[in-house]
């Protein structure tokens, strides 16, 4: 089955306060982007990539993705501007995959360190079960609903709740239908404020079924630069 993977990179980074997007700040030696697309072009089968990048990135990303291709050159790979808001971004993700993709993997570049076992996994499950299928990890802190002024109201279960990460799969058709139907109702209503922060939400308003597998503290994402510290830990640890 022809796999799809949409690594979103266009996002600015604000809570990061480079001087850079997020996606080309160095982790390691290697942009976050760098080691994504590494890690996508690894997996044993051939697919297609398609990278969402800033307005005037593009000529730099192919350069990331030509590099990191292995020899044997079995992942096609094209490069897209991104949008203002991160579901913008996927869906011009989604139309620049070709026909013939069955399985389709969206994935942040913001993940970088997410290991490649975390793709196969999801991946997997896609083609076994048909559903959308999300990575997730235990929830570990105590979790308080509060309210504006700052006062807390009440302890949420977290033994029902998860954290969820990328890559989150699904069947091609039915993520790009969810997010036409979506994007139909954005431009027949105003412009949401309260868009989805990930495409399990976008396939889910549609109706979707979307189960979760185990996901991996490696797949972190970089939000702060305490996060980049805590990834280069990662880093020195796998050298040491
Ligand atoms: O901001 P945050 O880290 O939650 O973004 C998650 C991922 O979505 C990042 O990899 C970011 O580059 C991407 N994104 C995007 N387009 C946007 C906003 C975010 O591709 N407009």
């Amino acid at each position: 089955a022809a796999l799809g993977v949409v690594i979103v990179a266009a996002g600015r980074g604000e809570r990061l306060g480079a001087d850079r997007p997020k996606a080309f700040v160095e982790l390691g030696g290697r942009t976050l982007l760098e080691h994504a697309v590494g890690t996508v072009v690894s997996l044993d089968r051939p697919g297609q990539l398609v990278l969402v990048v800033p307005e005037g990135r593009a000529a730099e990303a192919l350069e990331i993705a030509d590099a990191a291709l292995p020899a044997e050159r079995s992942w096609q790979i094209s490069v897209v501007n991104g949008g203002r808001e991160r579901h913008e971004s996927v869906r011009n993700g989604l139309d620049a995959l070709r026909d013939g993709i069955e399985t389709v993997l969206v994935h942040d570049a913001a993940r970088p360190l997410t290991p490649a076992e975390v793709f196969e996994r999801v991946a997997e499950e896609v083609q076994r079960t048909g559903d959308g299928i999300i990575p997730a990890m235990p929830v570990v802190d105590t979790l308080k609903r509060v309210d504006i002024a700052g006062r807390v109201r009440s302890t949420a279960d977290r033994r029902i709740l998860a954290a969820v990460q990328t890559p989150q799969g699904f069947p091609f058709e039915v993520l790009a239908a969810a997010h036409e139907s979506a994007q139909a109702r954005e431009e027949a209503v105003a412009p949401s404020n309260d868009a989805p922060t990930d495409d399990a939400e976008v396939v889910q308003r549609f109706g979707g079924t979307v189960r979760t597998v185990p996901g991996d503290a490696r797949a972190h994402k970089v939000t702060t630069p305490v996060d980049l510290l805590m990834l280069q830990g990662l880093l020195l640890a796998d050298e040491a």
